[in-house]
């Protein structure tokens, strides 16, 4: 098995899981099971994350654009994460994984939210890593509730215009209580971030695969962040003044 260098290990990592799709076609199956393939990678990645010691993963799962698909699509989608829920409860425990979702949660189906409730509460004293996994998500709704809560807030007498800094507007994000992602993975071969955590991948270092997401494995994993370690993130300064040269 490929070594991890445990320096400069990325904090968060966030993923957006594209090619399930494509990865079904070249194998002359329906999407579907494509996706189903997409969830066994799902397992494999959360696994190896939390075996190397990540803190944070976050999973685009579903995006609010993903609703405009084609209905049996949307409903096997969600049938998958329904199952999945179902069956990671207990891995998550014994692996000490904490459940946490961002999105409009309030847009999924009533049992497909209390269920992913009922794990969030029961994980929630986990401390191995945070599985984040962002559902019904959009980066711009999710600022354009910031400002709207924000703004309540402010109508209501609690802050006022001065209180307004970028911590204070984190604050209001689904993302609250979590890091920045220190580093983007997208497979697929598109070379784009599609509504995804707008707000926090300020200075997010990004890693673009041709891979499809269902072939995306432990191996290629390490590779990533291989990549990443090797990287000089300098948010904004010269490399002298981050003590690189
Ligand atoms: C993109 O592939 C993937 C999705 C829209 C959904 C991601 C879902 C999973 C990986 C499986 C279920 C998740 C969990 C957490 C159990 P695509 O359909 O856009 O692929 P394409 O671009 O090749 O068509």
């Amino acid at each position: 098995m490929k070594e991890t260098n445990t320096e400069k290990l990325p904090k968060h990592i966030a993923i957006i899981m594209d090619g399930n799709g494509r990865w079904a076609e070249s194998h002359t199956m329906g999407r579907i099971l494509g996706h189903r393939k997409g969830a066994e990678s799902v397992r494999i990645i959360t696994k190896t994350c939390r075996r190397i010691g990540i803190r944070f993963l976050t999973l685009y799962a579903f995006s609010v654009e993903n609703w405009l698909r084609p209905k049996a699509e949307v409903r096997a989608l969600m049938n998958l994460l329904l199952e999945y829920l179902e069956n990671e409860t207990r891995e998550m425990m014994d692996q000490d994984i904490r459940l946490t979702a961002i999105g409009d949660l309030d847009s999924l189906d009533a049992h497909i939210r209390s269920k992913l409730y009922e794990i969030m509460e029961k994980t929630s004293e986990n401390q191995g890593m945070l599985l984040n996994l962002a559902l019904s998500y959009g980066g711009r709704d999710e600022i354009a509730a910031a400002a709207k809560r924000m703004v309540e807030d402010a109508v209501a007498g609690k802050i006022a215009p001065a209180d307004v800094t970028r911590e204070l507007f984190s604050k209001y994000l689904y993302t609250t209580a979590i890091p920045d992602p220190d580093l983007l993975i997208r497979t697929g071969g598109e070379y784009r971030v599609s509504n995804f955590l707008l707000y926090q991948m300020a200075y997010t270092e990004f890693y673009f695969t041709d891979l499809l997401w269902p072939d995306f494995g432990e191996t290629d994993l390490l590779t990533a962040i291989d990549e990443y370690q090797r990287r000089e993130r300098r948010f904004g300064m010269t490399s002298e003044q981050i003590g690189g040269r």
